[in-house]
């Protein structure tokens, strides 16, 4: 099943094995812009099915980490042409996934106080500029409570950067609501504690990330707008009891939407297993596809297809040292290891540990 073809709304892709957005900081400065280094890189990484970008700032208000490529000026949509040209002549299919960081940032990154449901701080650091020169990681800034002119803006920029999508080539987008990121932030109550529209409820803890799909949607085609959320990973240390009941209700909302799919992020940082239940009451509640992605095996990925749970398996850092990795789990060839070395390239530098690593030789 793994290696079948998946039909996603208007496009075909060759299996269903999908390269997870990854980081890697491997943007040209100054400007946060894509270039060839970075079209090769996913060109060699075609093999996938359907490639997510690395996450990429709508705004610069909405960075949290220095030489992450943006999608808001113009020559990064100039950049962004040469990596979808690539995958496309290659054979393959790529969203991008569009991200802002909400609170986990730090003001020189950004340029602007972070912003976050409420004026909560994280405790954690992000990659940025140090006081003393260089780039490091600094702790994240107190972010203040978004205002509904700031949500209202923050939409539009979602907007923008779909429209620069589609401009820039991409087949489509993957709005990031997982990880303690903006959206995400909103909907855990621990870090929402407003007491408008945006907070209280579920309904309302989802509303922002609900009309920021529509509107997205709205522009750019239903078909083109997937969402990544982490139900089950902590965030902020701490798990929320609620997040699982809520993503469930959020599904329901988001199933007249028809997007393209629904991508749960799993297994990383702290996280609570996914029960089985879960994963049985999203396929009935939400109609269309389901991806998943963290710590799949080729075996539980055949799995969780033949129980019919999901419909696409990302992978992420197998793609790092396996440029070839569909290949290679198709034919049962053995994988370059993820290994201590691979981690000191992951973020930032050039083509070392990026696009030197090998296709498996017959
Ligand atoms: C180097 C690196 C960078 C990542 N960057 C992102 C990102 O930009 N956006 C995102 O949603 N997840 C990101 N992730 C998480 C991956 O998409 C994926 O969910 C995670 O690695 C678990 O899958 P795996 O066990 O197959 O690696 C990143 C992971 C790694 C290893």
């Amino acid at each position: 099943m793994l290696f079948d073809h998946y039909t996603l709304g208007p496009l075909t892709l060759n299996n269903r094995v999908v390269m997870a957005p990854m980081t890697r900081s491997r943007s040209s400065q100054p400007g946060n812009v894509p270039n060839a280094l970075m079209a090769e890189y996913y060109r060699q990484r075609s093999d996938a099915g359907l490639i997510i970008t690395e996450g990429t700032p709508v705004s610069p208000q909405g960075r949290g980490y220095s030489m992450t490529p943006g999608i808001y000026s113009q020559d990064q949509i100039a950049g962004w042409r040469l990596v979808t040209d690539a995958v496309h002549a290659a054979g393959s299919k790529i969203f991008t996934q569009l991200w802002h960081v909400g609170r986990r940032s730090h003001s020189s990154i950004s340029g602007h106080q972070p912003m976050a449901a409420s004026a909560i701080k994280v405790p954690d650091q992000v990659y940025g500029p140090l006081p003393y020169g260089g780039f490091g990681m600094v702790e994240t800034d107190p972010p203040k409570a978004m205002s509904k002119t700031d949500i209202d803006n923050t939409i539009a920029d979602f907007v923008q950067a779909g429209k620069n999508a589609i401009a820039a080539g991409f087949d489509g987008v993957e709005i990031h609501g997982a990880h303690g990121y903006l959206f995400d932030n909103f909907m855990r109550q621990a870090s929402n504690q407003r007491n408008d529209e945006y907070g209280g409820s579920m309904e309302n803890r989802y509303r922002f990330l609900l009309e920021t799909l529509s509107a997205v949607a709205k522009a750019i085609g239903s078909d083109k707008v997937g969402v990544r959320l982490s139900p089950h990973v902590h965030e902020g240390g701490t798990a929320d009891a609620e997040m699982p009941q809520l993503t469930l209700q959020a599904l329901r909302a988001m199933a007249p939407l028809n997007l393209a799919y629904v991508h749960f992020s799993e297994n990383i940082a702290d996280h609570d297993e996914v029960p089985d239940e879960f994963r049985r009451q999203a396929r009935a509640i939400y109609p269309g596809t389901i991806m998943v992605a963290g710590k799949k095996t080729k075996a539980i990925a055949e799995d969780l297809l033949q129980q019919e749970l999901v419909d696409l398996v990302a992978f992420g850092t197998p793609y790092v040292s396996n440029p070839d990795y569909a290949t290679r789990l198709q034919n049962d060839w053995p994988i370059t290891e993820f290994d201590a070395d691979a981690r000191l390239t992951l973020y930032g530098g050039d083509a070392k540990g990026y696009t030197d690593y090998q296709q498996h030789q017959l």
